[in-house]
């Protein structure tokens, strides 16, 4: 069981950035902790703020792993390129947000992803990330 979690633009900055919004926890800290949660699964965590370099990532994976857990940051909002390679692939992808972006700014209410994407997880901080992966885990 492989999975990569994909982290999007400025996510690089967990634990310092907005932290009453995503929380004190880096990627890197919370990446530790989930890998001890579920020894079951080998996962491999990226990110990029580059939009083109999300797209490569996808394609280079997706057609041999298992899952993606995807939180395309704020591309979900904007990128047609992303959906599209969700789609052009075979591995399935979950989207997750940290933040309830359904309780924020209305331009964070659309996503392009979500509807080439297995389902969604938004609002329940990291914990997002581990509950998309069981899913790949137990399904
Ligand atoms: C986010 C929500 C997006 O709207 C925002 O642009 C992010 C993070 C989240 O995890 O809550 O960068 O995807």
């Amino acid at each position: 069981m492989k999975l990569l979690i994909l982290n999007g633009p400025n996510l690089n900055l967990l634990g310092k950035r907005e932290p009453t919004i995503y929380g004190n926890t880096s990627f890197e800290e919370y990446f530790e902790q989930l890998q001890a949660a579920l020894p079951e699964a080998e996962m491999e965590y990226r990110q990029s703020n580059h939009e083109g370099t999300l797209v490569d990532i996808i394609h280079e994976v997706g057609f041999s792993y298992d899952g993606i857990v995807l939180n395309a940051g704020a591309y979900t909002h904007t990128s047609v390129a992303i959906a599209d390679a969700i789609a052009g692939v075979e591995t399935p992808v979950i989207e997750v947000h940290i933040s309830n972006v359904h309780a924020r700014e209305a331009f964070r209410h659309k996503s392009f992803m979500a509807k080439n994407c297995v389902g969604t997880i938004a609002g329940l901080g990291l914990k997002g990330y581990e509950l998309a992966a069981r899913y790949f885990i137990e399904k």
